[in-house]
């Protein structure tokens, strides 16, 4: 059932490194993000804005971008190691039929667009401009002290066919999630944790949420208590909880325009490569979680689209088990 993993890619890709959205009130959105998340401002003017974790040396890993139209995900960013990488990514993606054409993106290096084959919209780039790491900053320091972008969720109509897709880009898979011969969703990963990306069944293709990392569990709490102080106590979607696969304790927020993130805390390495696939039982995992209440309907069903991109409907549609459907079954037995 596995797809083979091709150890060595026709390119490299080293990490998730960015995400760009669009949003309807630039300055309500970076406070959000700011006051929140915690998140530093890298650079910013009346159109865009943009930040990073306080642990990140490369200009941006969150871009902004104010807008009258579509709220969406404009690219998923990933990194590749040599500038070279990039020339031999636009002949893999150019061979396979896929769209790939090269952008000029202010404050990132040579850059090329390309679309997986759910449409999802990528963008690689061997190179950023650096600013200094604020981790030590703590005068400074504030929401959830949000440390690096760590990795991404995607909702797409054929998880298996791209978690092939990844496989063949060098992507292991650190965990999986199914219900007999059928793929729920697959934990990939590039960078020796236990993800980059996240490969869900869904309409799509959709950006579910992006996930940061930040450096105490107190700092989970911190972002809730600090949501409530701003006047975004319905942001504050699932969670906190612990994650089964990962075994991550996290939150997800709501942005105000709907774009979701997570933060979390704890990981663990997969470099070494002997390291195998744990797989969890969709049945017996139906909230995916160790601990926390069932996710609210929304959070399975609602997503971020990308860009111009058209959805298309899972062959199967996900039923799972929502909050709603586990507090009618607690009232049904009082
Ligand atoms: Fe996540």
């Amino acid at each position: 059932m596995l797809p083979a993993v091709n150890l060595r890619p026709p390119f490299n890709i080293t990490r998730t490194s960015h995400i760009v959205l669009t949003v309807s009130d630039l300055a309500k959105s970076r406070d959000f993000y700011v006051n929140i998340a915690g998140l530093v401002v890298t650079e910013e003017d009346s159109e865009v804005c943009y930040l990073r974790g306080l642990a990140e040396a490369c200009h941006h890993s969150l871009v902004l971008v104010q807008s009258k139209g579509e709220i969406c995900c404009k690219r998923f960013g990933l990194r590749v190691f040599f500038e070279e990488d990039l020339d031999q990514a636009y002949e893999f993606f150019k061979g396979q039929g896929l769209p790939a054409e090269w952008a000029d993106v202010a404050h990132q290096g040579r850059t090329l667009h390309v679309e997986d084959p759910s449409g999802t919209k990528l963008e690689l780039c061997a190179q950023m401009e650096t600013r200094p790491r604020l981790y030590l900053e703590h005068e400074i320091q504030k929401g959830a002290h949000a440390l690096m972008l760590d990795h991404t969720q995607l909702l797409v109509p054929n998880p298996a066919a791209l978690w092939a897709f990844y496989s063949e880009l060098g992507f292991r898979n650190s965990e999986y999630i199914a219900h007999g011969d059928s793929l729920v969703g697959a934990f990939m990963y590039r960078k020796g944790t236990c993800l980059d990306v996240a490969i869900f069944g869904g309409e799509g293709p959709r950006l579910h949420h992006f996930a940061y990392t930040v450096p105490e569990p107190s700092h989970i709490f911190k972002a809730c208590d600090l949501a409530g102080n701003y006047g975004y106590a319905d942001a504050v979607e699932r969670g906190p909880g612990r994650h089964g696969p990962g075994g991550m304790l996290f939150v997800y927020l709501r942005d105000p325009d709907g774009h979701r993130i997570e933060l979390f805390n704890s990981h663990y390495r997969t470099i070494d490569i002997e390291i195998e696939p744990v797989r969890w039982e969709a049945a017996s995992l139906s909230t995916n979680v160790h601990w926390g209440l069932p996710a609210p309907a929304r959070w399975y069903f609602e997503a971020s689209p990308f860009e111009g991109t058209p959805l298309v409907a899972p062959a199967q549609k996900p039923n799972p088990e929502t909050l709603e459907r586990y507090t009618q079954k607690l009232a049904a037995q009082t």
